[in-house]
């Protein structure tokens, strides 16, 4: 099938790629010429395990194709997905004006059907305003479908995700949309969830926001561990291992970030209220997911005795692991905290440090997680990357000033460093708080 991609954002991208590597041809189209050119000779602007190479090859195969017009993409895809973002307002709701305009000019080039696809995180009832959109829009008569098909992919591990999904779910309105996305998915073997596009768009937000509650809930657990003395690892273990709540996306940490979470718990609560649906429940996800970041920020004045004038030394940036992406990364809050408070930072991330130089002023950056340990007060563990687990700790105590972790990401079993003569502290375990 030939399909259009308009945004070359992570979605657009990863949508693109894997698609084309499906059979189809595909062609992504993105307003920015630069990021155009720069994905025409293969490499992409970000990072993302196993992207590049997906592009490169199907670039090469003749099945993936860039643009920066609209019209291309009009023309080209009897399918056009939309992947442009939809950022927070400074209110919390989603700002839909990109969706929108894009819209606005898929509508100017219409000449024949096309099926329009929400593939965008959007509020409920968008796909209704988009169709109206349109329909004011076309210069005549001519006729096409607005559907929704959530992504559920990670960043990270995108593209796995696409080509292992849980589920897909298409949000349509009609037999003929139907028809066509099904076709597309022809090559997945896996549950579709075939529901009207309010039912699409509403899937996605409420996956999120369930996700980022299952993390505030477990934070909340390992609070009440530290109070009480119990192991959130043990205790998350115990409770996950009930098939009806499972052991993912229950790691307790120093809560959630990134690019979907955040906006979207806020976009949701956002859509109850304007519904006058009670949102306290989602509300209490966000208040949890922020004092969390406190508590760890306590943790370090505690166990550092304050920090004014001490270098802490950080590793880990990104939100997580695997991405060179810092939106709304615990780390950008907690660090700035410290940072005022008087601690000097030293830091290192095997992705994320360009992207970091934006957002933290006043930190130096390291080359090695063993630099950043050199002559620093205490080590900081901010993201779980699996290289951090295999560091050797010997090494890094003859580094450090004072033998002190304090771990964000519960990344290291808590007997090793402390036997090691650590002052080992991490979240919700007993003895390690
Ligand atoms: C999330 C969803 O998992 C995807 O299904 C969805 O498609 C995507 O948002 C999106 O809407 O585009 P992503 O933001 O890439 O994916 O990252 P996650 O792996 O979900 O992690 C989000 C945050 O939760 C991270 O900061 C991570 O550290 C934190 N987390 C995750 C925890 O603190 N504990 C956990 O147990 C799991």
């Amino acid at each position: 099938m030939n399909i259009a991609i308009v945004g070359t954002g992570h979605v657009g991208l990863v949508t693109g790629a894997c698609f084309a590597d499906l059979g189809n041809r595909v062609l992504c189209m993105d307003h920015d010429q630069t990021k155009i050119q720069l994905l025409q000779k293969g490499n992409i602007p970000f990072f993302e395990p196993g992207l590049a190479e997906l592009i490169q090859k199907n670039i090469k195969q003749k099945r993936l194709f860039f643009s920066t017009q609209m019209k291309d993409a009009v023309k080209f895809g009897k399918v056009v997905f939309l992947c442009v973002g939809t950022p927070p307002r400074s209110t919390g709701e989603a700002d839909l004006s990109a969706i929108e305009n894009v819209c606005e000019q898929i509508a100017n080039h219409l000449t024949q059907y096309r099926l329009i696809v929400e593939k965008s995180t959007v509020p409920v009832e968008t796909g209704a305003q988009l169709k109206k959109r349109i329909k004011q829009s076309v210069r005549r008569q001519v006729s096409f479908d607005v559907a929704s098909n959530s992504e559920f992919l990670r960043e990270g591990s995108a593209v796995q995700d696409f080509f292992k999904p849980d589920r897909i779910v298409l949000g349509v309105e009609n037999e003929r949309s139907r028809r066509i996305l099904l076709e597309l998915y022809k090559p997945f073997n896996v549950p579709i969830v075939v529901t009207n596009v309010e039912g699409g768009e509403l899937i996605k937000h409420a996956c999120n926001s369930f996700l980022a509650a299952k993390i505030s809930f477990v934070n909340l657990v390992s609070q009440v561990c530290e109070k009480v003395g119990a192991d959130i690892e043990k205790v998350a273990e115990g409770v996950g291992s009930d098939r009806r709540i499972g052991r993912a996306f229950l790691n307790a940490g120093i809560g959630y970030g990134g690019s979907c979470f955040p906006k979207d718990v806020q976009a949701f609560i956002k859509i109850c209220e304007k519904l006058e649906v009670d949102a306290n429940f989602l509300k209490g996800v966000e208040r949890i997911n922020e004092s969390q970041k406190k508590r760890f920020v306590e943790k370090v004045h505690r166990a550092m005795r304050g920090v004014k004038g001490k270098t802490l030394g950080v590793l880990g940036l990104a939100f997580k692991p695997d991405t060179d992406d810092m939106r709304c990364a615990p780390s950008v809050d907690i660090l700035t905290e410290l940072k005022q408070a008087g601690a000097k930072i030293i830091a290192y991330d095997p992705q994320a440090m360009e992207a970091a130089k934006v957002m933290l002023n006043d930190v130096s950056y390291a080359k090695t997680p063993y630099e950043v340990c050199k002559g620093a007060d205490a080590l900081l563990i901010l993201t779980e990357w699996r290289e951090f687990r295999e560091l050797d700790l010997k090494q890094i105590k003859k580094l450090l000033k004072h033998p002190i972790i304090i771990d964000g990401r519960n990344i290291y079993d808590p007997i090793v460093p402390k036997r090691m003569g650590f002052q080992y502290y991490s979240i919700g375990r007993k003895g390690f708080k």
